[in-house]
Parts: C-alpha cells; sequence; structure tokens
C-alpha cells in the first residue's frame, strides 16, 4: 500500500495521506464470488461518526447501533461508511481489511483515498482514510471542515463501485454527508452500475447546516456557478438546505421533531425549505441499544440490578457514587442528575434561573457534562456554593454517566429543542425518572405521571423557569414522600420499551417506501 501511497502523492495537489500505520497492509483477497441472488435490500449508512469507532454524541450512538438492529432483522443489510479518524483505536485497526486505494476529486485537486473494512458485531464498517484530511485530533471544528467533508463524500460515491455490493439506498446523516444526495444527482446517477440508487438524509439536528461563504462553492465543492442555486440559501451555501432538496427523502429522529422543524422556532431558518419538501419528510423515533445499557450487566455499576432488585440496589449505587464523589451518603436523599452536552438549547439558561430554588429542596444534584465555558463555570461555582449537594463534573466520561443514570432518582432534561434525545431513555432503562420538556423526542418518550398513577416521568410545556420549577418540585415531592407510588412509576419507567426493534422495523418500511 505505501507503494501505491507514493504513486497516488505524485497525482495529488496538496499533501496526500498515506495509508494508516497501523492497518493491515495486505490487499485483501477480492475472490469473485458468484453474487448470489438475494432478497435484502442493500443500506449503506454514510456518517461522520459511529460507535465504538469514532462518537461525540447521539449521531455517533445511533450509526453504532441501528445497522445492526437492521441487520438482525435480515430483511435489509445495512453497512456503515465513515472517516478512518486518527482516534480509531488500534484494537480495531489491526483488524481492518485494505480493500483498494483511489484517487478522489475535491474540486480541483485530486487527492488519496484508501478503503479499509472491518466486520463489527454483525455489521460491515468501511473507513475512508486520508492522513491529510483525518489524522488529526478530534474529528470536527477544523478551519477546512468544508473540505474534509466534501472530500468524505465524493469519496464514498466514487468507491461505491469497489465495494462489491450494490448499494440500493444511501443513508445518509447531517450536516457532513449532505453533498451526497447533491453530488450523486449531479454527477454520479447516469454512471453505469451507479443508476436507481435512492438517497436519504436524516436530520439529527438542524442547528448545525453546513454554511459556507458562496465564493467557494467551485473551489471547495466542484460545482459549477451554474447550479449554485441547489446549494444557495440566504446568499451563503448551505449543505442541508440542499440535502432536502436533493435527496428522494429526508427524515429526522422523531414524528414530533418531524413537524417542530417546519415552523420558525425550530427550523433555525430552514423551515420553508421544510415546508416546501414536507412531502417526502418523515420522523422516526431513535431507541437505544438495550444491551449496552443494561442495568442487570453494565460492568461500570457499584451494584448491578433489575426490575425486581431495583428498590434496594439503587440505593446501594447511590451512595457508592456518593462515596465516590464526596457527598453526604443518604440512600433516601433525592438525587437528581443531567447528563448533557452544556449547551443553550439543552434547556440551562431556565436551570440556571432555577437552581437556586431547586437546591432549597432536600436534594442532592449531579451534573456531568462539557460545553461552552460559560455553563461549564456555572456548575463548577455551583458546587463551591453548595459543597455539601452539588457535585459538576465538567468531563465527557461515559463511565461515570452509567453510574449516575443508576444511582440517581430524577434526570432532568428540559431542552429548549430535542430532535430525539436519547438519555431520558437510557434513564428510563436505569428506573431515573426524567423529568422533560415536551418537545421533539422527549414529547414522544416521555409521558407526565399525573399525580403518580401513570406515565412514565414528569412533562411541562412553556419554557421558562416557573414550569420547570413546577415540575421537578413535583417530582421530588412524589419521590419524598409518595414511596409506594414512586416504586411504582420506577416499574412503568423501566418498561418502556425503547429499544431500537420497533424503530428499525419502522425503517424496513420505510426504506421499501422508498425503493419501491
Ligand atoms: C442529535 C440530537 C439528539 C438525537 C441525536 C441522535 O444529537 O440533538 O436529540 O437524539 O442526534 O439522533
Amino acid at each position: 500500500m505505501e507503494k501505491e501511497t507514493k504513486k497516488q502523492a505524485k497525482t495529488t495537489t496538496k499533501k496526500s495521506a498515506c495509508a494508516s500505520k497501523t492497518a493491515t497492509k495486505t490487499p485483501a483477497k477480492r475472490t469473485c464470488k458468484k453474487t448470489v441472488k438475494s432478497e435484502k435490500k442493500h443500506v449503506l449508512f454514510v456518517a461522520s461518526e459511529a460507535w465504538p469507532f469514532a462518537g461525540t454524541g447521539g449521531l455517533g450512538e445511533v450509526i453504532g447501533s441501528l445497522p445492526r438492529a437492521l441487520n438482525e432483522r435480515e430483511k435489509i443489510e445495512a453497512r456503515v461508511i465513515l472517516p478512518l479518524y486518527d482516534s480509531v483505536a488500534t484494537e480495531y485497526r489491526e483488524k481492518m481489511t485494505f480493500i483498494t486505494s483511489i484517487t478522489v476529486p475535491v474540486a480541483w485537486r485530486n487527492q488519496y483515498c484508501g478503503l479499509f473494512e472491518l466486520v463489527h458485531d454483525g455489521v460491515t464498517f468501511y473507513f475512508v482514510d486520508n492522513e491529510f484530511y483525518f489524522k488529526r485530533s478530534g474529528l470536527y471544528g477544523y478551519g477546512d471542515d468544508g473540505e474534509r467533508f466534501a472530500f468524505l463524500s465524493r469519496a464514498v460515491l466514487e468507491l461505491l463501485p469497489s465495494l462489491n455490493w450494490k448499494v440500493d439506498v444511501l443513508h445518509c446523516h447531517d450536516w457532513h454527508t449532505a453533498l451526497v444526495p447533491i453530488y450523486y444527482k449531479l454527477y454520479y446517477q447516469y454512471n453505469e452500475g451507479l443508476g436507481g440508487i435512492k438517497t436519504v438524509f436524516t436530520i439529527h439536528n438542524i442547528e448545525y447546516q453546513g454554511q459556507f461563504s458562496s465564493d467557494v462553492i467551485e473551489d471547495l465543492f466542484g460545482i459549477s456557478k451554474r447550479e449554485y442555486m441547489s446549494i444557495e440559501y440566504h446568499g451563503c451555501i448551505n449543505l442541508m438546505k440542499g440535502a432536502i432538496d436533493y435527496a428522494d427523502s429526508v427524515s429526522t429522529v422523531s414524528n414530533s421533531y418531524a413537524g417542530e422543524i417546519m415552523d420558525s422556532e425550530y427550523a433555525h431558518g430552514l423551515e420553508g425549505v421544510l415546508i416546501k419538501n414536507s412531502y417526502k419528510l418523515k420522523g422516526i423515533l431513535n431507541g437505544i441499544d438495550i444491551k449496552v445499557y443494561d442495568p442487570s450487566t453494565n460492568p461500570a455499576l457499584f451494584a448491578n440490578f433489575d426490575k425486581t432488585t431495583v428498590d434496594t440496589l439503587k440505593k446501594e449505587n447511590k451512595m457508592g457514587l456518593q462515596k465516590m464523589l464526596n457527598l453526604p451518603v443518604n440512600g433516601d436523599v433525592p438525587m437528581i442528575a443531567m447528563i448533557t452536552r452544556l449547551v443553550n438549547h439543552k434547556g440551562l439558561d431556565i436551570v440556571r434561573s432555577a437552581f437556586n430554588d431547586i437546591i432549597k429542596n432536600d436534594v442532592q444534584f449531579v451534573v456531568l457534562g462539557t460545553g461552552d465555558p460559560d455553563h461549564e463555570n456555572f456548575f463548577r461555582h455551583m458546587q463551591n456554593v453548595y459543597g455539601d449537594k452539588v457535585r459538576s463534573i465538567i468531563a465527557f466520561n461515559k463511565d461515570m454517566a452509567q453510574k449516575i443514570y443508576a444511582s440517581a432518582d430524577i434526570f432532568l432534561m428540559p431542552s429548549k429543542s430535542e430532535p430525539c434525545g436519547l438519555s431520558q431513555m437510557m434513564a428510563l432503562r436505569y428506573g431515573t425518572i426524567p423529568v422533560v420538556r415536551a418537545c421533539g423526542g422527549l414529547k414522544d418518550s416521555i409521558f407526565d405521571c399525573g399525580n403518580g398513577d401513570e406515565g412514565n416521568g414528569f412533562v411541562f410545556s412553556d419554557y421558562n423557569k416557573d414550569a420547570l420549577l413546577n415540575a421537578v418540585n413535583r417530582a421530588v415531592g412524589l419521590c419524598r414522600d409518595y414511596r409506594d407510588k414512586w416504586a411504582d412509576l420506577r416499574q412503568r419507567a423501566m418498561d418502556s420499551d425503547y429499544s431500537w426493534n420497533s424503530s428499525a422495523q419502522k425503517y424496513e418500511l420505510y426504506y421499501e417506501e422508498i425503493i419501491n
């Protein structure tokens, strides 16, 4: 491969990447298997992240689990293609197989592109290798992110003939892959062997649209000015807008969010584009991987529990966490938790205004997350002020997250907008009762318990401090004073089924509709 790399380097105009050091270097023997006629439809997920290889949040969780859920049901074969980031662990690189290397056009540039393959938990993952673009710390946040993901999108389409696997649906996720449906319709649909592929674009968060100055349309994206209209929006390039127009179908991650993004309150300016395209817009709620998020087996917990042992063993977890965090040890004090990115749309302004009033209750409050420095500092300060009640762990720590889900009584998620949200589903699984604002996927998964006899959580509608405080106080009151009702509520929470199974079934029907 190194030889090939050198050869490629001659043709590249920028510093071309050599293939990754640790991955297997011998090309796989591509035996010409006769293509077995199968009824299964082939869906290639194109995304910028997938657990356990690379991830920063919900998108990575979904791409790391939905394809497996689809494959287990056996009607669809889903595979995934993503960048080979520097952060992909050696344990995975060592097991990868090198498939091929090609040259990919990125406007006037010709860039090296390696392709590696790894079958993990029943799913084939393809990794796109170019060290110039992806051998960097972290996944995003570089000045040339536009070029990096234009490369990825172009590479995916250029690599299709090398996969030895006919793709029926290209399922692209968020702005990083928005150029795939655009390039496909502009430049690839009439290429030999590539006709008839359907494109789906899923919006995981409409806030991040991939906006760039219109000057770079030819230089970076290689799209001629004649076609500018397709990706122009309000004088800028807007890749998400282009994908919404070009994809055969657009989906998002909850039914409520599908409605909300046609409303200016939630759409970050794209409501008109979505209203125009509403005929092809669909909402399907995400699920979670119930094997990973299983309180009866998860090794991070102080004590594993299930529905029958939750009453006693949740307390043990709580006391273990209190000891670990140096909080007063008391199994009975209601513990409120937030595990979140510390960014505005997670509802942090109303949490901050309500905070002193929340803490007036006899409760403990544990927050885990990173984000805007201003929010991080607020929580650090709250820990200083309320040292015997508040712990602020300003970190991204999956192990700690599991401990907190298992220990807390109440899970606070008062988002201003929430396309789906996975944390509330994880909380339910651990018998931790969500307090949420009725929006997006929170509205579709959490149902108010009234006076404690129904539903699986506490829901408030108005986005303000008083509504939030009222919901938190209802939760704290029920938890503290009505132990039996709380125990029943907890059983109902743990019974809520947000495994991937029902969502995967909906995706199957969705793909079927699109293909036919
Ligand atoms: C984004 C959304 C979140 C959703 C996740 C997965 O992170 O903000 O609500 O659950 O994507 O779709």
